[in-house]
């Protein structure tokens, strides 16, 4: 099986999404930097972002060296929501005035059991995994209804599915984001604008650097028997933005191996 950087550093190009633009939020590293290098391969113009420049940078120069567009925009989403709003409005003006394409895909999954998560853990996975989602799709999607198009792809998590003992504040901010792609989806969806969730597995991310071996362990309960690479979580997210997936709105796409569905023994 090839792995994930082999996958990405030989996209085939295609124009499937030419001519939109794209915010991908927490592409500078890990599922967005895959999401960002995969919709930029089919032809839309990516804004890549994160908080660390140097990264953010790194990422947008792999997709101009295979020929794509791209512009990077640091970030903090914890930041209050006024500065998060300046976020989408600076992004918005560095792809010339329109936003087609939302990925919320910056999160983080800190905290273990429920006793231990500290204030900074709770304040953090509110702020960045509801928060910040939410205020993006409150002043993008507005604006792609008024046109009549966009889609908007949310990552959620195959923990919002299954209670684990090792984490529940995490899992219930993917609940949440779930939901809120139902509830986003029925608000904007008439005008146009198609909300849709995808929900990996245990994957192989910058952020899971430390947990190979956890990885590893959990993958072998699934179908797919190895950890999700984050190259087939973006090519999801490339389907449900794209006109392929024209009737699809509210729907939960798991890009898993397997783990939520199934119990093999
Ligand atoms: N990895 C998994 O096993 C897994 C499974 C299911 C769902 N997910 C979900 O998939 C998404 C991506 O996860 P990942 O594993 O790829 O994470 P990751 O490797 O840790 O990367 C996270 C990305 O988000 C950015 N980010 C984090 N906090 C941010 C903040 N406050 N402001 C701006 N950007 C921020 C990081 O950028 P900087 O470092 O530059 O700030 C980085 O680009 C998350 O929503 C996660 O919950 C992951």
């Amino acid at each position: 099986m090839q792995t994930n950087e082999q996958l990405l550093s030989a996209l085939p190009a295609d124009s499937t999404l030419a001519g939109r633009t794209a915010v991908v939020t927490g592409s500078s590293g890990g599922i967005g930097e895959a999401v960002a290098r995969v919709l930029a391969a089919s032809g839309a113009e990516v804004l890549v972002s994160g908080r660390d420049p140097e990264r953010t940078r790194a990422v947008v120069d792999s997709i101009l060296a295979a020929g794509g567009l791209a512009h990077p925009l640091t970030a903090d989403l914890t930041a209050e929501p006024a500065d998060v709003r300046a976020f989408a409005r600076d992004a918005e003006a560095a792809l010339g005035g329109r936003v087609d394409i939302l990925v919320n895909n910056a999160g983080v999954y800190p905290g273990s059991r429920t006793a231990d998560v500290t204030d900074d853990e709770m304040q953090a996975l509110w702020a960045t995994n509801i928060r910040a989602p939410h205020v993006l799709v409150a002043r993008l999607a507005p604006r792609m209804a008024e046109r009549g198009s966009g889609a908007v792809v949310n990552i959620g998590s195959w923990m919002a599915r299954v209670g684990v003992p090792y984490k529940a504040l995490y899992p219930a901010t993917k609940a949440a984001i779930e939901h809120l792609t139902r509830a986003w989806a029925a608000e904007y969806g008439p005008r146009g604008v198609r909300v849709n969730t995808v929900a990996p597995g245990a994957t192989d991310s910058l952020g899971n650097a430390k947990n190979a071996d956890l990885l590893v362990e959990m993958a072998k309960g699934t179908p797919a028997g190895v950890p999700v690479r984050p190259v087939d979580v973006a090519h999801a997210v490339r389907f449900l933005v794209s006109d392929e997936a024209a009737l699809v709105h509210g729907a939960t796409l798991d890009v898993d191996g397997g783990i939520a569905a199934t119990r093999l023994r």
